[in-house]
């Protein structure tokens, strides 16, 4: 895959399934993330070809319950993000899914407390041999690339340091996150320090923080020197960030993930945690539409709710 000048959508637990990969990549985005999920988890799937849908989907057993469902359209675009901390679990995992995607990424950032316990996401920052171990792994035994996602260390000097070692590792490229564990999102991103990691590499680095408008894709590549940029909250409130030629009004984006959800049979759960957020950044959850959005329990309700009742019976009648 290349990495060079492409506009990045960001892994986004929840956000980021497929109804929302295709509607960023219909906007514009090069690359879609697919949301973090733990090795454990996708270890208990089984891959199934669903012809009801035209998707690839890994089905956990017993539950039934999709983790991951993708479709041969964004094979060439979408990247699996995982969690994990052991790299022969990190290994079977991506064993199990990378003929479906188009890379494997290694999530280095997630600074919440499952994560750190589990050893995962920015625990792993500090157990550089397990870094390796896992990296290594992945690239000797998959013919897919392998990449992985940071957050910044305490100094710059820390967080150089670190990269080198993952570029050593021969990694296809890097994710910065150029925010702190510590740091909250409302803390601004320090955009200098991804500058010093992307003048210490030979790898192309993917710049990500405080991306809002199309306009700062090109300001964080100037300002980093990073070959690509990936966004994640300004994606997430307004999917046709990617648009160059400017953003739709977020009541249409917001109707055509809802279509897309139906299209895409997407889980209720991440459907309603989506719109929840856009109507959170753009309106308010007390509002009527927030309490009507809570109490549908269906993607048929929300299609309903949101006057989408005749998609959503063309959708079954041309399955059927
Ligand atoms: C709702 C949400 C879910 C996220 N889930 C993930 C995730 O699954 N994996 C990951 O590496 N980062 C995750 N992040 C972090 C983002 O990918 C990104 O690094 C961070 O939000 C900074 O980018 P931004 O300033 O463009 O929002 C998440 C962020 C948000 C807002």
């Amino acid at each position: 895959m290349d990495y060079e000048n492409k506009l990045v959508l960001a892994p986004m637990v929840r956000v980021g399934a497929l109804p929302f990969r295709m509607l960023a990549a219909e906007y514009g985005a090069d690359i879609t993330y697919g949301e973090e999920i733990i090795d454990h988890k996708m270890l208990k799937c089984e891959r199934v070809v669903n012809d009801y849908l035209g998707t690839t989907d890994f089905v956990e057993k017993g539950t039934g319950g999709v983790v991951f469902r993708t479709c041969p359209e964004e094979r060439d675009r979408v990247v699996f993000q995982m969690g994990t901390s052991c790299a022969a679990r990190a290994l079977a995992t991506a064993q199990l899914v990378c003929k479906d995607v188009a890379a494997i990424d290694i999530n280095m950032g997630c600074p919440k407390s499952f994560s750190i316990s589990g050893g995962m996401g920015a625990a792993l920052l500090s157990k550089p041999e397990l870094i390796d171990d896992i990296l290594t792994t992945l690239i000797r035994n998959l013919d897919v690339p392998v990449t992985c996602k940071i957050r910044l260390l305490k100094s710059p000097q820390d967080t150089v340091e670190l990269a080198r070692r993952i570029e050593k590792t021969g990694v296809s490229a890097l994710a910065v996150h150029g925010r702190k564990v510590a740091d909250r999102p409302k803390d601004a991103a320090k955009w200098s320090e991804i500058a010093d990691v992307v003048a210490a590499l030979s790898i192309p680095v993917i710049a990500n923080g405080d991306v809002f408008d199309y306009e700062d894709f090109g300001r964080i590549k100037k300002a980093t020197g990073a070959a690509s940029v990936m966004v994640a909250r300004g994606a997430m409130w307004n999917a046709s960030i990617f648009c160059s030629k400017g953003k739709l009004p977020w009541e249409e984006i917001k109707r055509e993930y809802v279509r897309k959800s139906i299209l895409w049979d997407n889980d209720v759960k991440s459907t309603k945690q989506t719109i929840k957020e856009l109507i959170m950044h753009h309106s308010c959850l007390e509002f009527p539409e927030g309490k009507a959005v809570n109490k549908c329990e269906t993607v048929a309700d929300l299609g309903k709710l949101y006057g989408e009742e005749e998609y959503c019976i063309a959708v079954q009648e041309s399955r059927s």
